[in-house]
């Protein structure tokens, strides 16, 4: 049982929901993630740790209102509880001082980048963000991600805020203006990931990116979260979530994506 400390609108359907979990606050690093059932007959929900306060035995989520178990998950108010948290899961994100780093967050996907951005920053890197969304009232996080950025540029597909244009069209441009970078993590939807690792894979600029992959057992049992990375089968639940994003099958991973919609 997990208690909802706090929960907020950040968007038309992302929400932002703190709930009491202190034994992963006090693990947790950036970059895992949490599985979570509603009740007993609940799908299990993988959701990124967005924050943590291990003095206030608190983890912070962030997620996309999107189907059945989304919706019900919405539906819960601060005071309510979940039946079941499981994490932290996954491989922590590899933090060092790189250097120029670039952080990359499109929609919800900025929610998965903002802890990475975060720990990227505490090790000395210089942190440029850029965030996009398709219009002004979907962006979340931009005050925080600003703390955590020495730069921070926000892009919107329609032009109400910021860059008229996707986030692949801002780093293009950094890349042309030969700006240094070092790393750039990616994380959004499929096919920005895709855009975004073209754009770099010619410059030979490693590039991480965050699969949202679907996950039933999170157990590296299942198979049900299988991507191709560099033609070898990975399991997003115990190899990932993130992988080297000019290795990743990213047609393989669309279509399991759909085929399980
Ligand atoms: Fe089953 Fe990853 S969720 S193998």
């Amino acid at each position: 049982m997990s208690r909802i400390v706090e929960k907020q609108d950040l968007s038309e359907n992302v929400v932002r929901m703190v709930l009491e979990a202190p034994a992963i606050a006090k693990k947790r690093r950036a970059g895992q993630f949490i599985i979570l059932k509603i009740d007993e007959e609940g799908e299990r929900i993988p959701l990124t740790i967005v924050d943590s306060d291990a003095d206030a035995g608190t983890i912070t989520i962030i997620f996309q209102v999107v189907g059945k178990s989304t919706t019900a998950l919405a539906m819960l108010k601060a005071g309510d509880a979940i039946s079941d948290l499981q994490g932290p899961l996954g491989n922590p994100t590899e933090i060092e001082n790189f250097g120029r780093v670039v952080c990359i967050g499109g929609g919800v996907g900025v929610g998965v980048v903002y802890p990475l951005a975060a720990a990227l920053k505490k090790a000395g890197n210089h942190v440029i963000s850029i965030i996009g969304a398709r219009t002004k009232s979907l962006l979340i996080l931009e005050e925080e991600m600003k703390k955590v950025s020495d730069r921070l540029i926000v892009a919107t597909d329609d032009g109400s805020y910021g860059f008229h244009g996707f986030v692949s069209a801002v780093l293009q441009n950094m890349i042309d203006a030969g700006e240094k970078i070092d790393r750039v993590y990616a994380i959004g939807p499929v096919p920005m990931m895709r855009v975004l690792a073209n754009v770099t894979k010619p410059h030979g600029i490693k590039t991480i990116v965050s699969l949202n992959s679907i996950m039933v057992d999170a157990t590296g049992m299942c198979g049900a979260c299988r991507v191709s990375v560099g033609g070898k089968t990975k399991f997003t639940c115990v190899d990932g979530p993130e992988f080297d994003g000019h290795e990743v099958d990213f047609d393989q991973l669309a279509n399991r994506l759909r085929m399980y919609q």
